[in-house]
C-alpha cells in the first residue's frame, strides 16, 4: 500500500481516527468516571456472608458508578486484627495513586487503597482502550477498501 497515491491520506486519516478515539476514551474517562465495587464487610456482622474482603470477595457485589476512582478501606484495631472493610468510590479525590498508603492513629490502622481504573482492574482497563482504537482503526480500513 506504500507509494500509492493515496497512502499520505490514509496515514493520515489512519492517525485522526486514533486520536479521535483517545479523545473519545479521555471523555469517557472525565464525564462517566469509573465503575467501583460498593460493598463493606466487617467481622462483627455475624449473620452477614462475607463477599467483599479480598480474601472472599464475589464480583455480584453491588458497582457503581464514580467520578473520580474507587477505593478499598480496611481497618485494623490497634492489635491488628480487622475491624471493617469496604470498597466505594475513592473519597478523597486529590489522591488517587493507585496504591495502598497506611493511615495510622492511635486506636486504628487505615489502609486506603485506591485506583481509577474500571473495578481497580488496570488490565480490562486497557483492553477497553485498545478496544476503543482498534475497532476505529477497523472501521476506517472498511471505509477505505
Ligand atoms: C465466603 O463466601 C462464601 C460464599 O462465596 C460464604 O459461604 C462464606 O460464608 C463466606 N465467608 C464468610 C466468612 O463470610
Ligand atoms: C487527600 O490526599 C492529599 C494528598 O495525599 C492529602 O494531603 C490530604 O490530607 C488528603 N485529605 C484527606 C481528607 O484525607
Ligand atoms: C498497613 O498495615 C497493615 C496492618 O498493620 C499491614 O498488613 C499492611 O501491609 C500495611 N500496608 C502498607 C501499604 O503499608
Ligand atoms: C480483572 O479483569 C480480569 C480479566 O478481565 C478478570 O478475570 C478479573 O476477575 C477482574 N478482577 C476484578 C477485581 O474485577
Amino acid at each position: 500500500m506504500f507509494g500509492r497515491p493515496s497512502s499520505n491520506s490514509f496515514l493520515l486519516s489512519v492517525t485522526s481516527v486514533v486520536l479521535v478515539g483517545l479523545f473519545c476514551l479521555s471523555t469517557l474517562q472525565t464525564v462517566e468516571g469509573v465503575q467501583c465495587y460498593v460493598c463493606s464487610w466487617s467481622p462483627a456482622d455475624s449473620n452477614r456472608a462475607d463477599v467483599c474482603t479480598r480474601k472472599n470477595f464475589s464480583e455480584s457485589v453491588r458497582t457503581h458508578s464514580c467520578e473520580t476512582g474507587c477505593e478499598t478501606v480496611t481497618v485494623f484495631d490497634k492489635n491488628g486484627r480487622l475491624d471493617f472493610f469496604y470498597r466505594n468510590c475513592a473519597a478523597n479525590t486529590s489522591s488517587i495513586t493507585g496504591t495502598c498508603v497506611n493511615e495510622t492513629s492511635k486506636a486504628i490502622t487505615k489502609e486506603i487503597c485506591n485506583c481509577n481504573s474500571n473495578y481497580c482492574n488496570q488490565s480490562s482497563g486497557l483492553e477497553q482502550q485498545l478496544g476503543i482504537v482498534l475497532s476505529g482503526i477497523l472501521a476506517l480500513l472498511m471505509i477505505q477498501f
